[in-house]
This record gives structure tokens, C-alpha cells and sequence, in this order.
């Protein structure tokens, strides 16, 4: 259909003002329209698919039938803004803002620590704004579902709760009043009186919620929707048409004459194949004003619920209905609710509708498999009539069809009663527990006549086992009119086994999982109806009480950080050692912070967008471009050939990789060339328009097996030993090998890579704007690339939205891209990646491969041990010598093996290369030297702890490169940490209730860490400060390092404060740039604050020093009066400072050195309860001990520990990514790859600064911490192997057995060697191709 005239107007309101457009496109998302039309940049892009919640707003509509006014979150990202027409749309710049009044949520957030790189603070205000608008006095349980879409991947999310907890009325704890600390804990009590503790936060000052004050609804849109408007709506873009008719007749006529026409509702899956897929439609059609299909009736056999309904109102709907029914009749309400609670986030719920998902016919839809189940039906309306199909295995045809007809439109769907002695249930899986689609999801219904437990009917239905939603049939036709009873039931596995096979290779993998999963959910159901009918007295068999099945716990509980007061003889004015907040915090909460997309386009702005490889070992055999030329907007295309200078990037010795690969690829994803167009979407467009032919190359390795049978490596391999382990290994009682392979990890920094290059228009100058943790290093390169001198090349970096690693040679290779773009066009350029682009080009983690033999004595004593770690590198050596080089630095970990012999070796494969990654391969070496002390607890049948601690340093050590050191603190921490935790009590507890549950189990481990502090190589140990003082006292500091969220901005104001003994608040830090300071290091390494507040401290010391004699003829003076002085004295008021790092070196001929200049030591303690029927786990609590010397600022470095520690827990137990047969990385987003959630974090989390420690090594005492408790999440990886092992033991299995990390659902699972999962038949290795690789 055509529209066949003019688009209409329009409009909606935004932060309260009027919003019109005369030519809206449909396919602009809300997010773009506010950022790149509006200018309001506080509403971030973090994924585009609603899988991160970084764009989250809020939408009010005003309701004329029930005159009230709707709030609801949502993802700007997939909102449609002629979806908006008649709204009000509330962005984190409409609540509240530094020049006005800040609202008390951003405060809140702010000021409770909960802001780090910033980047997800605005989704997060607006999550708990929203809610707070609904429900001013919100509990727990509403917080977390309310955050539960947004994901951060700096804080740990433990601080945003608490300072969203302070709206929480229903408890008066510790928590609720913001102090932290007042709930008993174990032993964690201490001497000092609860209310002279220190606190992180003073809830005292906030600002209270004063609902009075917000935006009012706009009147004018009251007044627009009382008005009824029969009116169809048109809105016309560029491509793509948008009908908005507002009767259910016109509705009809249009879907009859464009039956291809999508139904836009919610956008939520049509939104994601449009951005992904790269699907058009040219006409869309928007129901959204028919009102037929938002109507609730019901009727004696159960309730109409209008298709359009969203799945947020279907849930308040049959929440109502639960409460005015009897429990019999709402068993299917029940089960849905249940299933809505997990599907999704808040964000999706709120706008995702039923009939959509219906519609959607996604295998893995959480409702179609309960609907089904339940006898549910739809009512269709098409323009011959009406009709109700049944929601039955006959419904669901295929992959996202239905058997509706194209034309045909569902109104509402039918949700009967359930009938006495019926019983529905739901159940599901999910990679994460919260905002990801299911692995398996069931929807199961069993009706007895009354009195009776002979199954009358009984219908199984299944999500995530093919490309539908799937009946049981066979299976409930064997169950049918036979006794619910152990005999029907455990034929029923066996032929629901048979029914639901899946082919080895099947699409989406996890097979034997799968399988298991629909198993064992049947026992689930079977368990509950048993204990249904023992409920009605239908049978006397008890269920025992050790073989139910209770949910896993899920309630938050208090929790502690523990750190030390400052002297009480410190200046209050003096702020270190206080926990200051973030100098930026109040700013990214508010929307106002700048990051690198958020600069404001300049005239003639191009974009820049990069055409990958899609063959991983393959010669281009032609590129042609000219199809991208011809479209609007593309302004050129940069090849190979237009790079003035040097065409490679070098990290590692002589390695070279090419900025752009024309002739050759050895990577899915490795750049060939880059369009530039006017606009992103045109550059986009221009990117699908370019064509290239490749010629496979054979064999391409992939894996790290494949590398080791090809001696596919990078060069040099090291190899590092002390003692003598071939004489060690003729000596000990027994000898153990064994291996664990661990995944790699994406950064997932929330902001993605992103860059403008801005030619000054003179001189070959150039300003780049860009996030990276390495400015000067962006600064040399792009000079080299442009064959200019660095002096031409201006770097600056404001803030980063998190990096990890991730924005150190990735960021340079983009960054000098972008600058040849600039350079040819003459034009800025900018170049922000997609979500899906930066995953796939980046690279990440290592993964790795470690296998050991290791010898001990009977006694537990560990005195050989021989390591081989494998890295798998990808296609360029990037960093990976350096990462293999760390690993085999901390391969004693913390432990004294005498005779101790490692191995590295870095794969060259062909996957994207990976890179530097928080803890540079730290966590990886940990994991393994880990996994083989457990294995020898195992085998020896003791406690993992014993052995543990019975190996670790004590007394004056050394390390096995010869390096002597003190491990009084390790011992401290484990010794302290042993004892908050409550060790002892808690391993007794664990056991009591691994005896009292047959299926539960749960786990608890302690590890401990040493971890090495600065960079290996000695020139990186240096850094550069400029600070001025300006005639009115304000004082401008400029150091080395970059703000990436780890507070070393605020750190370093800490600093100048102390120094030149003023308050902060007189001092600024605008950016990094290498015009002020040059020659930098990256800000990498836990090393920024060590360094760059070394060199601020030295340059304000000289500064302070030269005031001195203006001092002492005034003593009474006040600071300004001493600067003003100065200035007519003509003493110098800008001074530069200087650090130069410790003397570190390491010779690996000799294998010895100092590598570090100091070790991080820490302790901590996980508790896990696992479900061994679904590998599903809920870490219950989590201390750790952790020595950073004297805090700077306890804040700030309890944000990282927790940030860390969830990031490792992220590594250990939850991320994977996956791989396709050739090479292609699957998990490109949010919706594949997860990262922890707020319903992640430890329900208890504990962390104690250990007490009165000094470290000579570093400013004021202090430590380094950004990086080393990533690896302590590996005691959550080890208390769900202990949790595993006592699943095992339940089946007579003892002793070690393998547990790769991550250890996912999946993995825990089928460990557990349930008899559901021994029933599964395993396919021979070899024998077919699975889906993902196992690199
Ligand atoms: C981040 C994210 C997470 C998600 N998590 C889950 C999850 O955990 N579990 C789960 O089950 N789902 C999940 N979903 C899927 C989501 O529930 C569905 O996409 C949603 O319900 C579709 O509804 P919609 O209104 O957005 O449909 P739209 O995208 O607007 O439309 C989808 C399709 O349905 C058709 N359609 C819509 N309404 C009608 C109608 N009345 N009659 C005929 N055809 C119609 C449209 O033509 C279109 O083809 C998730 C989606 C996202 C984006
Ligand atoms: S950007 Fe919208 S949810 Fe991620
Ligand atoms: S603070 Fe949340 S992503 Fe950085």
C-alpha cells in the first residue's frame, strides 16, 4: 500500500516540551532522535536491542476511558518515535540537573558510590525514577525488578541498590538508613561501637522524595486524547511508510490489502530484525489506537485479554484476578505470572504485548508453551469475519510462524479458569536468571477427576527444543488415564526422551542440557502434583522432605564494608583516606558528564562505519566498492591505499597488523575497509552495499588443539622454573593430572569504541577526540599513520565509559582509521562501533587451555607441579606473549611448590585477536594452578581449604623468579577472612544441608590471592603531571592518567588537596590530553593512581614550596591571598611533576627479576546454593578480605573490589561466547552473551579493608586494586564445584572430575551426573558437527 498522501504531523512531548515533526521517519528510534536531533545525549546507546537498559526513559500516556496517567520505563532504542504520538516522554534531563536541582534518585545513586564510568547511571535513574513515580515507597523486590534491565559493568550494581534502598520503607535496618554496617554478620563484629564505624555514605543530607515536584502530564495531550480523532495517521520516511488507523474495520481493510505488513506493537522483536537482521518493510501498520485490542472481559469460563495488552498489564490484570478467585481457578494465572516475572526486563515487559509474542512464535517464548498447555485460544478478526483458533501444537507452524493467516489479526486471547484438580505449572532455564530468553521453557497441565489420581487429560509443552514451540504428545498420551504414580512417570522420561531428541548439531547447542532439562522439569511438575494430591488427600504418600524442591533464595540481605577511620589527628579538611565520592558522580547521574558520542556534530560532519570480513582464512579475491559510492549520502570509501604512513599497528616487538586487509583475511571480523557517509545510517547502508569475493584458504585452525597439532604459535613461548621437577616428581606419594579449559570474556565496556577526528583545518593539525586508555599512544600511532609529527596530533580524553583493557590497541587501530578518513575527506570524522560490531572486531579475554601434573604427599603437602597454559590468541599477537608472560609470573599464585614448572604458549588461530583484559591473564593463571590444588584435595578425599592453607607462603618467601617478599598480609587475609566469614560454622551448616536436600546442594570455598602490582616493563613505570594556579586560587590539574570509572580523577584531587592543603572543591580536572601532558602511559595495570598521583604530588609540592615565602609574611593569609601575592611577586604558579616507576625487570633466560613493585594480597569466601536438577545457582554470600595498604579513598576502592569481584564472577560462571563452525562469533550482543545482573550479585556481599597495613611502595601507603579481585570470583566457581561434588556423591561418584569455566548452568548440571542427565546419551566427540566451536 502506498499512503498515498502527505505525512502527518507528529507529536508528543519531551521533558515537557512540545515535540512536532513534519516529516517523522518510522524507522527513527526514539534514542537517535533525542541524541543526534535534540541534543539531549544523557540517554545513552549501550546495545540497540533492550538488552542493557542504558537508554531507558520514561513514557507517560494519558488514559481517557479511566482518566488517569500511565508511567512505564522503556527502551529508547526500540522505541519507534511515531510510536509516541500523544505521549510524554520523561529523559534523565527532564528530572534533574546540576543547574537546576538534582532529583533525589541521581543523588541517591551518586552519592551511595553507584557511579563509576557513569555510562549506566542515567538508564539506572530513569529504571528507579519510574518506579518511584508508580510507587513512591517501593519494597526490595521492586528495586530489583525495576533494575533488573539495566546492566553496569563497573559497580557490582551492590551500590546502586543501596542507594536505591534508601527509598525503602519496609525495613529499618543497617541498609535501609544507608550506614551499612548495623546487621549481625557471623563474626563479623568488631570492638568499636557500631555508630562510630565508618560509613560509606551519610543518608542524613538527601535530598527527600517530594512527588510534587516533578513534570507535570502535559494538559495539551490530555486534551489531544479526550478528543477522539478518527483520524488514520501516515508518517513517511525515507523508506518506509507508518498507518496508524484508529478503527478495529480500517484495521482489517489495510492488513487485507497489505497482508506482508508488519503489526507494530511493542517493536520488540519486528525492532531487532529490522537493526540486526537487516529486514525492510516498506509499510508498517500501528494498532496501537484500536482500542479492541487493549480490552479485559471476563466470563464464567475465564478472562478475554486484549492482544495488545503489554505484558507489564497482563501482569497486573491476573495479579488482580488472584485475589478475587479462588486458588483452584487461577492455577494458569499463577504459572503466568510466574513466567512474566523472569521474561524480559521491566523495560521489555512494559511494552512487549501479549499478542506480539504470541505472534512472534519464538521458539523459546516463555508463554506460548503455558498458553498451549492450558487450552488457551486466540480470537482472529480478518475482513471475511471472526474466528478463535486454538493455541495448540497445531498453532505454531514453524520458525516465527503461526497458522494465522498473513492478513489475519488477532484481538485477544482466552485464559480459561483452571478447574478443580487441575494443576498448571511453568518452568524455565535461562543462561541468566533475570532479562534473557530461556535455554528450555515448559508450560505443563495435569486434570485428575476429583478424588481420583488417574490422569483424565495432561498436555506438556516445551520451549527451546526445536524451531516451535513443541507438544509432548507421545508423552502425554502414555500418561493419560493411567495413575499419577512413579511407574506412569518414569515411563513417561523415557518416551518424552525419545519424543524431544535433539540432533546433535542442533541449532543453538547445549543438546544433552536441553534434553535434560525437559526431563528433569517433568520430575519437577511430578514432584509438585504429588504434593498436590497429598494436599487433597487424594494419596497418603509423602513426598519427603528431602526431595522437594524449594525456589533458590533470592532476598537481599545487608550488607558490610568494613574499612578504617582516618587518624583522628588528620586535618578535616584533608580528604585522603575519606570516602569521597566520585568527583563526576553527580553529573553522570544527571545526564550532563560528556563522552566521546556525545561532543556535538560539527558542520560537515562525516561517520565512519567498517566493512568486516565475514571468512576467517581467505584471499580477497575483489572488493568492489562502487555500489557503496552510489548510494545517498556515502561520501567515500577508505581502503589500504589511502594511508599516508604506516599501515600497521605494532604492540608487540615487530609485529605488525594491518590497519586494513585488502588482499588477505585470517579473521570473521577483521577490517578490510570503511565507508563514510553523511550519516550513520547512510554509512551503514553503504557498508551492506560493498561487495567482496574471497577464496578460502585451507585449514583454518580454530581451536587451541588445532594450534598444538599445527605449532600454530606466536613466538617467543616461555618457560619458566625453580627446583628440580623431574627429581620432585620421583618423590612423592602420589601424582595427579589433570586440565580445565576457561572461556574468554568481552570487555562489555557500556560505552563502545568510539572516536572523532577533527582536521584544524591548518598545518596538518589534528584534535581527536576519542576513548582510550592510552592517549599518547593513539597520539604516536595516528601521527606515524598520517606520516605526520606527533606535535600535529592532539589527543583528549575526557571520561571513558569503561574500558577494562579494551580500549588500549583496539581504540589506536580504530582511532588512525578514522584519522585517514578525516585526512582524505578533510572533514571530521567520527566512528562509534555497534554493539554487535565491537564484540565481533575487539577480541577479549584469552581463552585458555591449562593442563598440569602435579605431585604432593599423602599428607596434603604439594611439592611438584608442571603447567602448561595455552592462550587461544586469535589472528594478531596483540598483547598475547606479554598476557602468557604475567601468567607465568603468578604460576606460584599463592603458594610455596617447591619444585614448581611452567609452560606458556600463545596460539595464533583464526578468530579476532584478543587483547588486554583486566588482570592480563592473571585470572586465567589462578584458575588453573587453583583447579589442581582442589584436584588434589579431591583425590586425597580433605577439605579443599586444608590443603590450601597448608601449602600457601608463610614466613620470609620467594617467589619461584626469585624474588623475596613478605606474605605476613596473605596470611592476615585468609586468617581474617576465615573468621568473618565464619568458615568453620558455615562448612558444618553446608554439609547439614547438602544431608537435608536431595537435589539442592550447596558450596562454599575460600581462595586466597597475591597479586603483582605495575607494569613488567620498566619505562611503562613512569608518569607526568601539570598542575596551575590560577590568580583567583582555582587550580587546573592535568596528569597522565585516563578517568575510565576507576575514580583516578578523584583519587588525584585527593592528592592536590592534601598537598597544597586546600579543599577539592577548588580543584578541576577537565580531561587527559596529550597538548598538556605528553608521553604518557595507559592508564592499565592497577598502576594510574600509584603513578600519575606520585607525579601530582611532586608537581604540587613544588608549587606549595614556592609559596612558602609568601607564607610566612603572611601566616594568617588565606590561599587566594597567598596565589594573588605570588602572581605580583612574578613566582611561577604552573608546574609540572614527574614519577619515575620502580627499577622492574624479569630475564627469562635467567628466570628470575622483580617484576612488581609490590603484591595486592586478599582473601574471600563464596557460598553457593545450587539446583542440581537445572544447574541453576544463586551465590548466597560473599566476603572478601582484601590488603590495599592504607585506603585513599575506601569508596572508590571497595567500588573496584566489588566491581572486580563481579566481573570475575561474570568470567568464571556466567559469559560465554560462542563460536560458529567457521568461525563467525554468535554471541554479539546482550540478548547472547550475559553479563552479570543485579539478581547476580552475592544476596550477602562483605568487604573489609584490612586493617593497618602499609605499602612503601606507593602513594600515601596505598595499593593498587583496580584489577586483581577479578580472580576472587573463582571462589564462586569453586563453591559451585563443591556444591557439584556433593551432587555427584548422591550417585556414588567421588573423587576429581572435570568442571570447565565458566561453569554455567550447563556445565553444573551435567556435572552433577543427575539421574535425568545419565539418561541423556552422549554423542561421541567427532562423530557430527556441533553447533558452536570449543575453542
Ligand atoms: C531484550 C529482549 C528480551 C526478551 N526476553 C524474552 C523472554 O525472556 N521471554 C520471552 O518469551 N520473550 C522475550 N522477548 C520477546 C518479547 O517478549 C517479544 O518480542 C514481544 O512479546 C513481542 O511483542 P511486541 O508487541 O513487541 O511485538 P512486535 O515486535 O511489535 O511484533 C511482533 C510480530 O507480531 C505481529 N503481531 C503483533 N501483534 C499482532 C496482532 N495483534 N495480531 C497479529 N499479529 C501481530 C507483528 O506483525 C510482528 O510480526 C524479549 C525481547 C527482547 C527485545
Ligand atoms: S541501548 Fe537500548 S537497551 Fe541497550
Ligand atoms: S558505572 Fe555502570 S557501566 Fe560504568
Amino acid at each position: 500500500m502506498s499512503a498515498g498522501k502527505e505525512g502527518d504531523i507528529l507529536c508528543f512531548f519531551i521533558n515537557g516540551k512540545k515535540v512536532t515533526e513534519n516529516h517523522a521517519d518510522p524507522e527513527t528510534m526514539l534514542l537517535s532522535f533525542l541524541r543526534e536531533k535534540l541534543r539531549l545525549t544523557g540517554t545513552k546507546y549501550g546495545c540497540g536491542g533492550g538488552g542493557c537498559g542504558a537508554c531507558t526513559v520514561m513514557v507517560s500516556r494519558y488514559q481517557p476511558a479511566t482518566k488517569t496517567i500511565i508511567h512505564y520505563s522503556a527502551n529508547a532504542c526500540l522505541l519507534p518515535i511515531c510510536q509516541l504520538h500523544g505521549a510524554a516522554v520523561t529523559t534523565v534531563e527532564g528530572i534533574g540537573s546540576t543547574k537546576t536541582r538534582i532529583h533525589p534518585v541521581q543523588e541517591r545513586i551518586a552519592k551511595a558510590h553507584g557511579s563509576q564510568c557513569g555510562f549506566c547511571t542515567p538508564g539506572m535513574v530513569m529504571s528507579m525514577y519510574t518506579l518511584l513515580r508508580n510507587k513512591p515507597q517501593p519494597t526490595m523486590e521492586d528495586i530489583t525488578q525495576a533494575l533488573a534491565g539495566n546492566l553496569c559493568r563497573c559497580t557490582g550494581y551492590r551500590p546502586i541498590v543501596d542507594g536505591c534502598r534508601t527509598f525503602c520503607q519496609e525495613t529499618n535496618c543497617c541498609q535501609a538508613s544507608g550506614v551499612g554496617s548495623c546487621c549481625p554478620s557471623g563474626n563479623e563484629n568488631t570492638d568499636e561501637p557500631e555508630s562510630e564505624k565508618p560509613q560509606l555514605f551519610d543518608k542524613e543530607g538527601f535530598l527527600p522524595l517530594d512527588p510534587t515536584q516533578e513534570l507535570i502530564f502535559p494538559p495539551e495531550l490530555m486534551r489531544m486524547a479526550e478528543t477522539v480523532s478518527p483520524q488514520t495517521l501516515t508518517f513517511q520516511g525515507e523508506r518506509m511508510t507508518w498507518v496508524s488507523p484508529t478503527l478495529l474495520d480500517e484495521l482489517v481493510q489495510m492488513k487485507s490489502s497489505n497482508p506482508t505488513a508488519p503489526l507494530v506493537m511493542g517493536n520488540t522483536n519486528i525492532g531487532p530484525d529490522i537493526k540486526f537482521k537487516g529486514v525492510l518493510h516498506p509499510l508498517v501498520i500501528s494498532p496501537a489506537r484500536i482500542v479492541e485490542l487493549f480490552e479485559v472481559t471476563q466470563t464464567p469460563q475465564g478472562v478475554w485479554v486484549g492482544a495488545g495488552c503489554s505484558l507489564s498489564e497482563v501482569r497486573s490484570v491476573l495479579e488482580k484476578l488472584l485475589s478475587q478467585f479462588p486458588e483452584e481457578k487461577t492455577e494458569l494465572f499463577k504459572a503466568l505470572i510466574q513466567q512474566l516475572r523472569s521474561l524480559g526486563s521491566e523495560q521489555i515487559r512494559n511494552v512487549a504485548t501479549l499478542g506480539g509474542n504470541i505472534m512472534s512464535a519464538n521458539p523459546n517464548s516463555d508463554l506460548n508453551p503455558v498458553l498451549a498447555a492450558a487450552n488457551c485460544k486466540v480470537s482472529v478478526i480478518f475482513s471475511g469475519g471472526r474466528r478463535e483458533v486454538p493455541l495448540n501444537q497445531d498453532f505454531f507452524v514453524s520458525f516465527g510462524k503461526t497458522i494465522l493467516k498473513p492478513e489475519e489479526i488477532a484481538v485477544s486471547i482466552f485464559l480459561p479458569f483452571s478447574r478443580q484438580g487441575e494443576f498448571v505449572r511453568a518452568y524455565r532455564q535461562a543462561p541468566r536468571k533475570e532479562n534473557s530468553f530461556a535455554t528450555v521453557t515448559t508450560g505443563m497441565r495435569v486434570f485428575f477427576s476429583e478424588g481420583s489420581r488417574v490422569v483424565q487429560d495432561v498436555s506438556l509443552y516445551y520451549g527451546g527444543m526445536g524451531p516451535t514451540t513443541v507438544s509432548a504428545a507421545k508423552t502425554c498420551a502414555a500418561i493419560t488415564a493411567r495413575p499419577w504414580d512413579d511407574d506412569t512417570l518414569s515411563q513417561a522420561y523415557d518416551i518424552l526422551l525419545d519424543e524431544l531428541a535433539l540432533p546433535p548439531s542442533a541449532p543453538g547447542g547445549k543438546v544433552e542440557f536441553r534434553q535434560s532439562l525437559a526431563l528433569s522439569f517433568l520430575f519437577r511438575f511430578n514432584l509438585e502434583v504429588f504434593q498436590k494430591l497429598r494436599e487433597m488427600n487424594v494419596i497418603t504418600d509423602e513426598v519427603p522432605e528431602r526431595m522437594q524442591i524449594q525456589p533458590l533464595p533470592r532476598e537481599f540481605q545487608p550488607s558490610l564494608q568494613e574499612f578504617s577511620h582516618v587518624s583522628k589527628d588528620q586535618s578535616k579538611q584533608d580528604p585522603v583516606g575519606r570516602p569521597i565520592m566520585h568527583r563526576s558522580a553527580i553529573s553522570q547521574a544527571t545526564g550532563e558528564a560528556v563522552y566521546c558520542d556525545d561532543i556535538p556534530r560539527t558542520e560537515g560532519e562525516l561517520f565512519l562505519a567498517l566493512v568486516t570480513s565475514s571468512r576467517a582464512h581467505a584471499k580477497i579475491t575483489s572488493l568492489d566498492v562502487s555500489g557503496a559510492l552510489q548510494l545517498p549520502g556515502v561520501v567515500d570509501v577508505i581502503r589500504a591505499k589511502d594511508i599516508p604512513g604506516k599501515k600497521f599497528h605494532t604492540v608487540y616487538r615487530d609485529s605488525q597488523e594491518d590497519f586494513l586487509s585488502e588482499t588477505e583475511v585470517s579473521c570473521i571480523g577483521q577490517l578490510v575497509c570503511a565507508v563514510v557517509a553523511d550519516t550513520r545510517a547512510h554509512a551503514r547502508r553503504g557498508v551492506s552495499a560493498i561487495k567482496i569475493s574471497y577464496e578460502d584458504l585451507p585449514d583454518p585452525v580454530f581451536t587451541v588443539e588445532e594450534a598444538i597439532e599445527r605449532s600454530s604459535f606466536f613466538k617467543p613461548q616461555r618457560m619458566i622454573e625453580r627446583g628440580n621437577i623431574t627429581e620432585a616428581f620421583n618423590s612423592v606419594d602420589q601424582v595427579y593430572e589433570g586440565e580445565i579449559r576457561l572461556g574468554g570474556q568481552e570487555h562489555f565496556y557500556m560505552e563502545t569504541q568510539s572516536m572523532l577526528v577533527v582536521p584544524v583545518g591548518e598545518e596538518r593539525e589534528f584534535n581527536v577526540y576519542v576513548s582510550s586508555q592510552w592517549p599518547s599512544g593513539t597520539q604516536a600511532a595516528i601521527a606515524e599513520t598520517l606520516n605526520i609529527p606527533s606535535n600535529r596530533v592532539t589527543c583528549h580524553v575526557k571520561r571513558i565509559g569503561g574500558a577494562f583493557g579494551g580500549k588500549i590497541d583496539k581504540a589506536i587501530i580504530l582511532a588512525c582509521i578514522t584519522a585517514v578518513a578525516a585526512w582524505k575527506t578533510n572533514c571530521a570524522v567520527r566512528c562509534v562501533l555497534e554493539r554487535g560490531e565491537d564484540m565481533l572486531i575487539t577480541g577479549g579475554r584469552h581463552p585458555v587451555l591449562g593442563k598440569y601434573k602435579v605431585g604432593f604427599m599423602n599428607d596434603g603437602r604439594i611439592t611438584a607441579a608442571d603447567i602448561q597454559y595455552y592462550t587461544n590468541s586469535g589472528a594478531t599477537v596483540d598483547e598475547s606473549v606479554m598476557v602468557t608472560e604475567k601468567m607465568l609470573l603468578h604460576l606460584d599464585h599463592a603458594y610455596n611448590i617447591p619444585n614448581l614448572r611452567g609452560r606458556a604458549a600463545a596460539c595464533r588461530t583464526n578468530l579476532p585477536s584478543n587483547t588486554a583484559f583486566r588482570g592480563f591473564g592473571v585470572p586465567q593463571s589462578l584458575m588453573v594452578v587453583e583447579n589442581m590444588v582442589n584436584d588434589v584435595a579431591m583425590v586425597l578425599g580433605r577439605p579443599a581449604d586444608q590443603i590450601r592453607e597448608m601449602n600457601m607462603y608463610k614466613g620470609p618467601s620467594v617467589t619461584h623468579y626469585k624474588l623475596e617478599f613478605s606474605p605476613e598480609n596473605l596470611q592476615r587475609c585468609w586468617e581474617e577472612c576465615k573468621l568473618k566469614s565464619d568458615y568453620s560454622a558455615r562448612c558444618k551448616a553446608v554439609d547439614l544441608f547438602n544431608q537435608q536436600n536431595r537435589w539442592k546442594k550447596r558450596g562454599i570455598s575460600i581462595i586466597p590471592l597475591k597479586y603483582g602490582i605495575s607494569f613488567t616493563d620498566k619505562f611503562f613505570n613512569q608518569a607526568a603531571a601539570l598542575v596551575h594556579i590560577y590568580r583567583d586560587g582555582s587550580v587546573l590539574v592535568t596528569h597522565g592518567g585516563t578517568e575510565l570509572g576507576q575514580g583516578v580523577h578523584t583519587k588525584i584531587q585527593q592528592v592536590a588537596s592534601r598537598e597544597l592543603h586546600i579543599p577539592t572543591s577548588k580543584i578541576y580536572i577537565s580531561e587527559t590530553s596529550t597538548g598538556t601532558v605528553p608521553n604518557t602511559c595507559p592508564s592499565a595495570a592497577s598502576f594510574g593512581t600509584d603513578s600519575n598521583g606520585l607525579a601530582v604530588q611532586n608537581a604540587c609540592q613544588t608549587l606549595y614550596q614556592r609559596l612558602e615565602p609568601i607564607r610566612q609574611k603572611n601566616p594568617k593569609g588565606s590561599w587566594e591571598s597567598w596565589v594573588s601575592a605570588a602572581f605580583l611577586e612574578r613566582i611561577s604558579l604552573s608546574a609540572t611533576g614527574f614519577h619515575r616507576g620502580p627499577e622492574v625487570y624479569i630475564d627469562w633466560n635467567k628466570m628470575e627479576g622483580r617484576p612488581y613493585a609490590y603484591f595486592t594480597f586478599a582473601a574471600c569466601c563464596s557460598e553457593v546454593e545450587l539446583d542440581s536438577l537445572t544447574g541453576d545457582y544463586r551465590t548466597v554470600r560473599t566476603d572478601i578480605v582484601v590488603d590495599i595498604g592504607r585506603s585513599m579513598n575506601p569508596s572508590v576502592d571497595i567500588g573496584q573490589i566489588e566491581g572486580a569481584f563481579m566481573q570475575g564472577l561474570g568470567l568464571y560462571t556466567l559469559e560465554e561466547l560462542k563460536f560458529s563452525p567457521s568461525g563467525l562469533l554468535y554471541t554479539r550482543g546482550p540478548s547472547q552473551y550475559k553479563i552479570p545482573a543485579v539478581c547476580d550479585v552475592p544476596l550477602r556481599f562483605n568487604i573489609y579493608l584490612l586493617s593497618d597495613s602499609n605499602n612503601p611502595h606507593a602513594i600515601y601507603s596505598s595499593k593498587g586494586i583496580g584489577e586483581p579481585i577479578v580472580c576472587m570470583g573463582s571462589s564462586v566457581f569453586f563453591a559451585i564445584k563443591h556444591a557439584v561434588a556433593a551432587a555427584r556423591s548422591e550417585s556414588h561418584l567421588v573423587g576429581p572430575f572435570s568442571l570447565n569455566s565458566p561453569a554455567t548452568p550447563e556445565r553444573a548440571c551435567l556435572a552433577c551426573a543427575s539421574p535425568f542427565t545419565q539418561k541423556i546419551p552422549t554423542n561421541e566427540p567427532g562423530s557430527f558437527k556441533a553447533w558452536a566451536l570449543n575453542i
